[in-house]
């Protein structure tokens, strides 16, 4: 990566502003899946280590501009402390004015503040100059990105504070994401095959377009197959689909067929009356009956990708196959899971992102074998569909 790295700075006796992405679940006061925040500990380390003094900032949810306790940082300011081994965690219950000011001098070497929601301020999303400046204050002109899921969006704590700091650098967990999923769609290990599902082809349309250029193999589950196979004129009950987008869909499978390009769709599925039904049948996907919803892929599908998974020597997956939340259409997800799984231990690099997908690969027990899991949803997916994340691009250029 040609941007400047944290291990690139002159950190000791110095205040640094780092980006996190702590937007993580919390309820009654407690985090609830803290992956994210622990992902962040290599770099708080090293940081504190070198005699940083760290000014951290993260947004939770999506309070839209205004305070609102239940998307208070300050669970995940315990949750850290607790993570650093006691080390005490400070915390300023606004992320600009008198108090994060006062706290941010008053840190020593080695010492770490939490600042509160970015969010709660309106000037954040808007990539405001002079908040970005009033965020920048809080530092020694030292500014580390190591939010990774957060680097698609040009806010003022990602991108706007980059103006009014010396030097912006990339944290580890921010390299780490990048080397991976860089080396994916620019230089993969050969077969790469893509797995992609969940619900919607239009959260995915750029994703199919740049991998079909990029990868050797695509496999489509998930309810977002649907909105392919009807384009095929093929039956499909009640299952989920978007009709806006049949056309796109059939454009995406005659693009496939030029660039004589693997994809490949569910041949059979799992079925039920309604996604509350637990009473299920299996069927080619030729055969769907009337009035059923498919929820899983079948048995065959589930064969027919594991089989191009096996062979691949690098593999990423986003999106679940089913709606593996409900354990009667959770089969085929996990089988993927296992699939992968397999896959890594022959020596293959897979790379899972995404909320649900990641959530699924947790369930199955198997993320210890998964070569990287991504903390980013949104943002893997615009790096997968090749676009430059605006958070990346704003951090300094190694000269
Ligand atoms: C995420 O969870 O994908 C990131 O934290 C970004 O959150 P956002 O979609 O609310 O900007």
């Amino acid at each position: 990566m040609n941007k400047l790295s944290i291990r690139d700075l002159e950190l000791k006796g110095q205040r640094v502003f780092v980006r996190v992405d702590f937007n993580v679940p919390t309820s009654g006061g407690k985090v609830g899946d803290d992956t994210r925040v622990r992902e962040t500990l290599p770099t708080l380390r090293l940081a504190a280590e070198r005699g940083a003094r760290l000014v951290l900032a993260s947004h939770l949810g999506r309070p839209k501009g205004k305070v609102d306790p239940k998307y208070s940082l300050a669970p995940v300011a315990a949750r850290l402390q607790e993570l650093l081994g006691g080390k005490t965690v400070a915390f300023a219950a606004d992320c600009i004015g008198p108090e994060a000011e006062a706290k941010s001098k008053a840190l020593r070497d080695g010492e770490v503040l939490l600042l509160e929601n970015v969010r709660y301020h309106p000037e954040e999303e808007a990539n405001d100059a002079e908040f970005s400046r009033k965020l920048a204050a809080l530092c020694d002109g030292l500014f580390v990105c190591d939010a990774f899921g957060s680097a698609h969006r040009a806010h003022a704590s990602v991108v706007g504070i980059t103006k009014f700091v010396r030097q912006a650098a990339a944290g580890l967990l921010m390299e780490k994401e990048l080397a991976y999923l860089g080396k994916a769609i620019s230089h993969p290990d050969r077969p790469f095959v893509s797995v992609l599902g969940g619900a919607k082809v239009s959260d995915k349309i750029e994703v199919v377009q740049n991998l079909m250029k990029l990868a050797d193999a695509m496999l489509i589950g998930g309810a977002m197959a649907y909105t392919f196979l009807k384009s095929q004129g093929l039956p499909i009950g009640t299952s989920l689909v978007e009709n806006d987008k049949l056309d796109l869909a059939r454009d995406l499978l005659a693009e496939a067929e030029r660039r004589k390009f693997r994809l490949l769709l569910p041949v059979d599925h799992v079925l039920a009356g309604s996604i509350d039904s637990t009473v299920t049948r299996t069927t080619d996907i030729a055969q769907t009956p009337e009035g059923w919803m498919g929820l899983d892929i079948g048995p065959k599908t589930i064969e027919q990708f594991s089989r191009e998974i096996s062979a691949a020597r690098t593999i990423v997956w986003n999106g679940p196959l089913g709606m593996f939340e409900k354990p009667a259409f959770a089969q085929g997800t996990l089988a993927i899971a296992r699939a992968v799984a397999a896959a890594s231990g022959k020596g293959a690099t897979s790379i899972v992102g995404g909320g649900d997908s990641v959530a699924a690969v947790e369930q199955s027990g198997l993320a210890c074998q998964i070569s990287h899991i991504s903390t980013g949803g949104g943002a893997s997916l615009e790096f997968l569909a090749g676009e430059k994340l605006p958070g990346v691009e704003a951090l300094t250029n190694r000269s």
